[in-house]
């Protein structure tokens, strides 16, 4: 079941440029791609290439021009934010931005596929392996496994094996960070974990934004 043994999410090097990934409408470059062809692309992947490795693999070949995100982009010094690209049937992309110090709590993505991408800035994801978990009491018992650091040249995929991670926009890193992630499919609630009462709970998910319009 675990995608790849020891690790909740994978960086891998980056492609040669241009053109040999074989992804649907040869839209595979190492040239920053404007988001509206970016999501015209993955709107021709059918259901079947939505793997972890082949969504990534179009992550790779597909780097997002920062100056085309910013219709989507807000930053709210109170918390992350979430706004919503582009939702189909099959997947949802949103760009999540990030003040330093800012995080998102340990969670999991209620057992749907997850990729993410840092078009600027740096970001940190925790993993955690499940000790102990008890679904009547909502008790769980956690342990950090593998710490990767996300940035522009290096998109990753969530391990359905070991999903769980929170993501922090260390203050040291001293700059915003915009987050570029895909889900498939869509969800509006996941379960997140506190570790020092050692309580897991489902948690409703909500958009800052919409097609860059507020809430
Ligand atoms: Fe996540």
């Amino acid at each position: 079941m675990r995608a790849r043994e020891g690790s909740g999410v994978r960086s891998e090097p980056p492609l040669p440029p241009a053109g040999g990934e074989g992804g649907l409408g040869g839209g595979g470059s190492s040239r920053p791609t404007g988001i509206d062809r970016f999501v015209a692309d993955l709107d021709r992947y059918p259901e079947s290439r939505f793997t972890v490795s082949q969504v990534l693999a179009f992550l790779r070949t597909h780097p997002v021009d920062v100056d085309s995100l910013r219709p989507y982009l807000c930053w709210d010094g109170r918390h992350y934010t979430r706004n919503l690209i582009h939702k189909t049937a099959l997947y949802e992309l949103l760009a999540l931005c990030w003040e330093p110090g800012q995080s998102a709590a340990v969670h999991n993505h209620a057992g749907q596929l997850c990729w993410m991408a840092v078009p600027r800035g740096r970001l940190s994801v925790q993993n955690y392996r499940v000790r102990e978990i008890d679904e009547a009491t909502r008790h769980c018992e956690l342990e950090p496994s593998e710490r990767y650091e996300m940035n522009p040249t290096s998109p990753l995929a969530v391990d359905p094996g070991e999903p769980i991670h929170d993501v922090v926009n260390r203050p040291e890193y001293g700059e915003r960070a915009i987050s570029l992630h895909i889900y498939s499919k869509p969800f509006d609630r996941c379960l997140v974990y506190d570790l020092e009462r050692g309580r897991y709970d489902e948690r409703p998910l909500f958009y800052t934004t919409v097609a860059g319009r507020p809430l």
